[in-house]
């Protein structure tokens, strides 16, 4: 029986269950039973307590849905209806790690049947689903690809700590190998995307438009970063400088920040990757890359200038880092490049304190080495705002002001005091 005639009788299972793959399985499980299987068997016991493991859903999200977590493969063996949100990193070397992704679909693999359909949300270079997983399917389970079993994709657009842009009220990209499954696809996610889907041509459509939205975003900060570099030269506050040119219709408004965590630093290396393979090199990515990679570094030499120009040894000097999670208002600080920026501190023997608000204390001590603090001291030469989170934003002057004395330099990365600060020492990107 095809899978396009069942559409009443789809059984979803979803594999993995992080920051993309849980609040799909909690969106779906309002509506229909969910199986999610994860690896982890801790987040499986914790879902199944009803517990986010990254805090991001809403308090009643778990309330009156038919969701249940597993990390045995057996589970979801009777679903016909599988999703893939896992993990797609990149290695040392900077290519793209499909470690994952491989182990997941062979996992489906095992339990892929006739009919079945395989929709992957993980994010992936162009071609990837069908050149990569769709032979891993085949050779697993036996079974012929569009005679017996059909693929979709349909990346995933969630911002984390982002609680206006969300799965529900975000238009979805969705595709299929042919036309009956893309209508299949697009059937179990308009269930829940209130704001609709959107039918990509092909998947190797889909899978490039999710590769360029942060390829798109991670170059126009790159260049921005670069004009801040230029601009600190010339002593000339960038923020200012975007201010007065965003006043054109047609100026776009990107900010200079840290490109850390795992999509926007991420995904370019997985293009890049490809199109180095098919014989074209990608200057102007990889240029971006290099550019936003060095910005922690640049900061930790205007730290080092400042303290050296108070003739103060590095060695005696004290740092304050606030928020070390690799963006706002969210607790994850994996590929967060403010531990690139505390390391480089460290090289140079300064005494860095380090807080943030959101971060486990004994999940980044175990995980990075960092000791998070509690208490803030009154001496430090140079306290880094390194990431805007709600609890900084309602600081005044006066906090700041407490925390050195009168050659205090405050670098606030993304200029969120800038119109506070009057009388203190102040720096941003
Ligand atoms: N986090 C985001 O904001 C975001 C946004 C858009 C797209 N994406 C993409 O979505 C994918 C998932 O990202 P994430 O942030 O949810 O990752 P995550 O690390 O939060 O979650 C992935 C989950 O997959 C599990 N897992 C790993 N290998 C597995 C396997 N073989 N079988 C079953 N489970 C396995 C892990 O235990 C983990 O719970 C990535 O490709 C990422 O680039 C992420």
């Amino acid at each position: 029986m095809e899978i396009e005639n069942t559409f009443t009788n789809i059984k979803v299972a979803i594999i993995g269950l992080g920051y993309v793959g849980l609040p799909l399985a909690v969106a779906l499980a309002a509506k229909r039973e969910v199986i999610g299987f994860d690896i982890s068997q801790s987040k499986v016991d914790l879902i199944n307590k009803r517990i986010d493991p990254n805090s991001e859903l809403n308090a009643n999200a778990f309330d009156n849905i038919a969701l249940k977590a597993t990390s045995e493969i057996k589970d979801i063996a009777d679903c016909n209806f599988y999703i893939v949100g896992v993990p797609t990193p990149i290695t040392k070397n900077k290519v793209p790690d499909l470690g994952p992704l491989k182990s997941a679909t062979k996992s489906i693999g095992h339990v892929l049947k006739k009919g079945d359909l395989v929709v992957y949300e993980s994010t992936v270079f162009p071609g990837c689903t069908e050149e990569v997983c769709v032979p891993i399917l085949e050779k697993v389970s036996g079974l012929t690809y569009l005679k017996d079993f059909k693929v979709g994709y349909s990346p995933e657009r969630i911002n984390p700590g982002d609680k206006v842009h969300t799965l529900t009220n975000t238009i979805k990209i969705v595709s299929g190998c042919d036309q009956s499954t893309l209508e299949v696809v697009a059937k179990l996610y308009e269930e829940v995307v209130e704001a609709g889907v959107f039918r990509a041509k092909t998947i190797k459509v889909a899978e490039a438009a999710k590769i360029i939205e942060n390829v798109q975003r991670d170059v126009n900060i790159a260049l921005m970063n670069e004009l801040s570099l230029i601009f600190d030269k010339m002593d000339v506050n960038t923020l200012d400088v975007i201010e007065a040119a965003a006043t054109k219709w047609n100026f776009m408004k990107f900010y200079p920040g840290l490109v850390g965590g795992h999509c926007i630093s991420v995904d370019p290396y997985y293009l890049t990757y490809k199109a180095i393979e098919l014989g074209y090199y990608p200057e102007v990515i990889l240029s971006g890359r290099k550019v936003n990679d060095k910005v922690s570094s640049n900061v930790s030499k205007k730290v080092v200038k400042h303290i050296s120009r108070q003739g103060t040894k590095l060695s005696e000097a004290s740092v304050l880092v606030m928020g070390v999670s690799f963006k706002e208002n969210v607790s994850d600080f994996r590929n967060s490049k403010v531990i690139d920026l505390i390391k480089e501190l460290e090289s140079y023997e300064i005494n860095v304190d380090v807080e943030d608000p959101f971060v486990d204390h004994d999940e980044i001590k175990k995980k990075e080495g960092i000791k998070l603090c509690s208490i803030r001291k009154s001496n430090y030469q140079v306290v880094i705002l390194a990431v805007v989170h709600e609890q900084y934003k309602a600081m005044t002057e006066q906090d700041f002001k407490l925390l050195g004395d009168d050659s205090l330099l405050l670098i606030d990365i993304k200029g969120m005091l800038s119109n506070k600060i009057k009388h203190i020492n102040h720096w941003t990107l």
